[in-house]
């Protein structure tokens, strides 16, 4: 669940398919299976591990269908090792994001787990890749509600990946660290000059959306202008149309602003024409069924709120007395 993108950015995964295979993902931490089934079109084989025997529970059933989905419940580490010897023939890509995160979610007593899952990883071959989400946790000491000495520090991690592989390089690009063979560097390497944000960049915009809202006036002033200008909800003519059969009557107060007296109502319901000509004070003709007439050009297809409102009958009822508005 990176700060950037939510779970695995698909770029990153077309830039790595490019140069290798990866027939088989594998993902510490379910969690909603958000991730789990965004990717399960493109892979032979899912494997997917969470402690929480609900969040389990929840993904098994969302992935039923998914017959190369497995839904395995454990903790990760656990998973990596009994596994190991499939893993070790396999082109994987690993997505490693099993940690405590709040809510319905499990590891409070040890709230991450990846320190021990590259142990259990043991080795990894040259067609595979793996992906560290939440890079920020690691890069810096992750906040509170985190407990910062659960979490392994980068050096440690950089560490526990050496042992598993010499022949991979590491990148963290948008909140991911991505550990991939060397020989695709290039790849790696476009793939975050293409997509990777500049965060002074992301800091300036967010700057400037601060300011802009700090320029704009507050709810109070509005209210207070609005207030003073007669355009609140509940000042002069809204507040005087508030409340039941309003559509109605703002049709009539329409209607009679343009001196209209007599009311043929193409379309509406006998009801609804009696409320109209009542607040113009005449008598209406409900042509609901039999004189609907040809719809303006405006209501053809879907019609608009707009159209669909006063505005359209209004319309219509204007041609018939020959007048525009
Ligand atoms: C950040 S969420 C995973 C988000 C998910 N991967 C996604 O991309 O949508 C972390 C999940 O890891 C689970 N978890 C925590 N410790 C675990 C462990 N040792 N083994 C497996 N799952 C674990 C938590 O219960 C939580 O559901």
């Amino acid at each position: 669940m990176g700060a950037l993108h939510f779970g695995l950015d698909p770029r990153l995964l077309e830039a790595l398919r490019r140069q290798l295979p990866l027939r088989l993902f594998f993902e510490t931490g379910t969690f909603e299976a958000g991730t789990t089934t965004a990717v399960a079109p493109h892979f032979d084989r899912v494997w997917t591990v969470e402690l929480s025997p609900a969040l389990c529970d929840h993904a098994r059933q969302k992935l039923a269908t998914c017959k190369h989905v497995e839904v395995i419940h454990g903790s990760s580490p656990d998973i990596l090792r009994a596994r190991a010897p499939a893993l070790a023939s396999s082109s994987v890509l690993y997505w490693l994001d099993a940690h405590w995160c709040g809510g319905p979610t499990s590891g409070a007593a040890n709230e991450c787990a990846l320190l021990d899952e590259l142990a259990a990883i043991g080795n990894l071959n040259d067609s595979s890749v793996i992906l560290v989400d939440d890079a920020r946790y690691f890069i810096g000491p992750a906040p509170p509600p985190h407990k910062a000495d659960h979490w392994p520090a980068l050096l440690q991690i950089e560490t526990a990946l050496r042992r598993i592989s010499s022949q991979h390089g590491l990148w963290v690009i948008n909140d991911v660290m991505i550990y991939a063979p060397n020989r695709i560097a290039e790849d790696v390497i476009a793939y975050g000059r293409a997509h990777g944000i500049d965060l002074l960049r992301l800091a300036n915009a967010a700057r400037r959306n601060a300011q802009a809202d700090a320029a704009k006036p507050s709810p109070e002033t509005v209210k207070a202008h609005d207030a003073r200008s007669g355009h609140g909800l509940e000042q002069g003519l809204n507040a005087a149309l508030l409340g039941q059969d309003r559509s109605e009557r703002i049709f009539a107060f329409h209607a009679k602003r343009m001196g209209i007296t007599r009311l043929l109502d193409i379309g509406g319901t006998a009801v609804s024409s009696q409320r109209k000509s009542d607040g113009l004070g005449s008598t209406a003709s409900s042509t609901r069924s039999s004189l609907r007439g040809p719809r303006t050009k405006s209501c053809a297809r879907t019609p608009s709120p707009m159209c669909a409102g006063f505005r359209c009958r209004a319309k219509r009822w204007a041609a018939v007395k020959g007048r525009s508005i």
